[in-house]
């Protein structure tokens, strides 16, 4: 038996400890093993499907792009389509800041500390003072600032000469780049970005990435300053190229904002309205996807089962699900986030009928009690959130249960809180995301009375994670001697260490002689189990 071996992956899994890289309703992100640095190769997908490496070739060296995201799996994927466009535009991707002539972060504002991540990235780049002051003297001389930005929004052709051929100089600020902020945090700040950061010339919320192409251009064209900050708008973002990150997994979202009003939530803000991407479209995308080497598929929105297909074909969710798993070439199929009012029978009945759908669902509670429930607006009771649990526990084949909690949440009574905790031992989860309740800005529960002090949060979240990790850690230890198939995904410095997932998504660290397994679907014998992953032994290929 191989030795259980620490690659760090149990860190990245499980119980959700607050801070980066978390879900917001909208995914479970899955655990990136660091052993996967070395895959994160340029690699990415144009509209005929075909995959190449990003082109080595000479680039002029102010045609570089530096991206950094922060968030959810939607930022992912929304910064793999913010790649494509520049790339098509004949941008090359680097790995830092330095090198980079455009400098883009891509944020997330789900909670208070993941917004502030932002600030302090762009307090890096902070140009020297005597930059500062030309900034505040070229935009006084200038009344540049919110110009471009009415230019933007109401949609102005793309000049093709500055309009204030001196303000190029300015761009040079900050050490000759153009530095952009994208996400949810651009859309909650808009321009108070530029008063906070005045070398920042690009700010655009989400839900305007479709008008992205043409505020570069802007930027191109010497402008200093553009906004794309509309959410009022039926159109979702489609680009002719993504680059795609993950060599196997290719992320698809399926249905954009949220329509849902949770007291806490700034999602409905920050992405704006619901839209859903034609049926047709979405199935085209998978065949192509599948033809250019893909074998899994994840669907991808904030409340992804409250898809509602716009053409004439009027697909329900569970129909575009079996439909996507049907695809030829397509062995797994994952969707991420699901919102229990719009869960019913029929998606366990569609899991059930298509092996290739992976037997898990991301369940997101937020809390056990029925009077919280009710002040986060939820739309649903205890109960109501058990009966759907109870579907999916009838199923014929297991299904992985997950789900996101919030502690703490104003007028959170201790009776409250061990509705929560007893919640746990009902439903047995798989893994669980827990926060510490962050009020954000423009949200109802802000003003809510009777907020629970920060360290009492912290107990509460504490006592929760270690009642779930035992929980995890007997549901886990249950699975030795069974063999699960897993897509490799990930090789270990160490000779013949590997990881990959389960279809129901779990971490599973392996051995193997062969030299050659990433990418690969294997059996994999469990041999020992820890709360947030297993460790096995390879028993065939499949
Ligand atoms: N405070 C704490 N957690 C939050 N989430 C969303 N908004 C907040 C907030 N204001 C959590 C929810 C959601 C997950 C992505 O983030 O649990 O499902
Ligand atoms: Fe999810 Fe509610 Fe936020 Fe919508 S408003 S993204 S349903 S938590």
């Amino acid at each position: 038996m191989g030795k259980s071996f620490d690659i760090g992956l149990e860190r990245l899994t499980g119980i959700g400890v607050p801070g980066d890289g978390q879900p917001q309703e909208g995914g479970v992100k899955p655990p990136l093993p660091d052993v996967l640095a070395d895959l994160k190769i340029g690699h990415y997908m144009d509209a005929s499907g075909t995959i190449g490496a990003q082109p080595e070739m000479a680039v002029p060296q102010e045609l570089t792009f530096y991206l950094e995201t922060f968030g959810c799996q939607m930022n992912d994927h929304d910064s793999e389509k913010v790649a494509g466009v520049l790339l098509a535009r004949g941008y090359r991707q680097v790995d830092g800041p330095e090198a980079a002539k455009v400098i883009l972060y891509n944020t997330c504002s789900i909670r208070e500390k993941a917004a502030q991540k932002v600030f302090s990235r762009l307090g890096e780049l902070r140009p020297a003072a005597s930059d500062l002051r030309q900034i505040a003297s070229e935009e006084e001389r200038s009344g540049e600032l919110g110009a471009a930005a009415t230019r933007a929004q109401a949609g102005v052709p793309v000049p093709q000469e500055p309009k204030h051929p001196s303000l190029r100089k300015i761009v040079n600020a900050g050490g000759g780049k153009i530095i952009g902020v994208l996400g949810c945090v651009a859309q909650q700040e808009g321009e108070r970005i530029f008063e906070r950061a005045p070398w920042v010339s690009l700010v655009c919320g989400s839900a305007s990435y479709r008008k992205l192409p043409q505020l570069i251009a802007e930027l191109e064209a010497g402008n200093r300053r553009v906004t794309g900050l509309d959410t009022d708008t039926d159109e979702t973002f489609e680009t002719e190229i993504t680059r795609r990150d993950n060599p196997w997994r290719a992320y698809l979202t399926i249905i954009e904002g949220c329509d849902k009003a949770c007291s806490y939530c700034v999602v409905p803000f920050t992405r704006g309205p619901e839209r859903s991407r034609a049926s047709a479209s979405v199935l085209e995308e998978v065949r192509r996807l599948a033809e250019a080497g893909y074998s899994e598929v994840q669907l991808l929105g904030q409340t992804v089962n409250s898809y509602a297909d716009p053409s004439a074909r009027k697909m329900r969710f569970s129909e575009l699900l079996a439909a996507v798993a049907e695809v030829r070439g397509i062995r797994r199929v994952r969707f991420t986030t699901s919102h229990p009012r719009d869960f019913g029978k029929d998606i366990v009945e569609v899991i059930e009928a298509h092996p290739t759908i992976c037997d898990h669902v991301h369940l997101p509670v937020q809390s056990g009690s029925t009077a919280v429930l009710r002040t986060m607006a939820r739309t649903y009771s205890r109960e109501e959130y058990l009966d759907k649990i109870a579907l999916m526990k009838a199923a014929r084949r297991p299904i992985s249960i997950t789900t996101d909690m919030i502690v703490g949440f104003p007028g959170e009574t201790e009776k409250d809180f061990e509705e929560t905790l007893t919640l746990l031992d009902e439903v047995q989860y798989d893994s669980v995301f827990a926060f510490k309740y962050s009020p954000r800005p423009n949200t109802p529960s802000l003003k809510m009375a009777d907020a629970i002090p920060e360290e009492e949060k912290g107990r509460r979240l504490a006592i929760l994670m270690d009642r779930q990790r035992e929980i995890q850690r007997l549901r886990n230890e249950k699975l030795i001697g069974e063999t699960f198939e897993v897509l490799v995904d990930g090789k270990s410095r160490r000779e013949n260490q590997w990881s990959g997932h389960t279809s129901s998504n779990r971490v599973m660290n392996f051995t193997s002689p062969e030299r050659e397994l990433l990418g690969d679907y294997v059996q994999v014998k469990v041999v020992s189990a820890m709360p947030n992953s297993l460790v096995g032994e390879m028993a065939g290929r499949t």
